[in-house]
Order: structure tokens, then sequence, then C-alpha cells
């Protein structure tokens, strides 16, 4: 460790953690390796593939961009946690029943990314749904399946509010 580690108190899926680290570790790697918490991906470690996003205070964000000590007191939130607390729930079951998912590897930045837009309510178009997952590289899928649940689910919560 070197001289110019940082101490940092955040919250992560609920819990307190009291970490001591590498001012230049990012976010991602803070979650994956401090902490194990292995959901959150790292793909192109630019800020162009998504895979790496987590919430921080609420907010989408990439975790290959952040750097963990930026998250001193801040509110952290992964595909763990989230998962855990049932709000992906439909989420998770659409995009199995639709084969929106192969390898598996965008989909934790997918998913949250998917809630992000469907929080804001209503049915969005399939235009709108595909330019607010622009932002998340699937290698695999071709994205139609992924539209479709995602719209499935929009409809879905639409109807029974
Ligand atoms: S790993 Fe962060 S955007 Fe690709
Ligand atoms: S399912 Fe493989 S990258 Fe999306």
């Amino acid at each position: 460790m070197s001289v110019e580690a940082h101490d940092i108190t955040l919250t992560v899926n609920g819990e307190t953690v009291a970490e001591t680290i590498e001012p230049r570790m990012t976010l991602v790697d803070f979650l994956r390796d401090t902490l194990g918490l292995t959901g959150s991906h790292v793909g192109c470690e630019h800020g162009v593939c998504g895979a790496c996003t987590v919430r921080v205070n609420g907010v989408i964000v990439r975790g290959c961009l952040m750097l963990a000590a930026q998250c001193d007191g801040a509110k952290v939130e992964t595909i763990e946690g989230i998962s855990d607390s049932g709000q992906l729930a439909d989420l998770q079951t659409a995009f199995e029943r639709r084969n929106a998912l192969q390898c598996g590897f965008c989909t934790p930045g997918m998913l949250l990314t998917a809630q992000e837009l469907l929080a804001t309510g209503g049915v969005p178009s399939r235009d709108t749904i595909r330019e607010h997952i622009s932002g998340n590289y699937c290698r695999c899928t071709g994205y139609h399946a992924i539209v479709d649940a995602i719209e499935s689910v929009a409809q879905d919560r639409a109807r029974t509010g």
C-alpha cells in the first residue's frame, strides 16, 4: 500500500464499509477485488461498454470511470444488492423468458440501465429503449430480444401500476 493510501467509508448495498485504498483504484475494481462483488463486470475500462454499471447515490455510473476515493460517504448499490431487493425481479424474468442474454456479460449493466429507464414511468417506445441502452454493449444478442424484454416489462408495470 502506498503512503498516499486513502481511508474511505461508504455504504455498499446497505452495509457500511470502511477500507484503506490506493488513490487510483477505480470503483469497479474496489467492488470486485476488495469487496468480492463480482456481478459488476469490467470490459473496456474506458467508459464505453457499460459492463461496469453501478448506482452511486441513486444514479447509474460507469464504475470504471469513477475512483473509489470519490465514493467516500456515498451510497453505492451493485447488481447483487439491487437484485436481492427484488426491484429487478420482473426484468430478470423477462430477460430469461425472451432470451435476452446469452453469455450474460452485459446483463448486470443492462438490467440497471433498463431499470433506470423504467423508473421514469410509462411505456417507452422501442426507439427510446434502444437509445437508452445504447451505452451498454452486447456482443451476443443483437439487442432485439433485450428491447423486447424491456418493453414487455414496461407494459406489464403500466398495466399493474
Ligand atoms: S468497463 Fe466500464 S464502460 Fe466498459
Ligand atoms: S449476452 Fe453476451 S454480451 Fe450480452
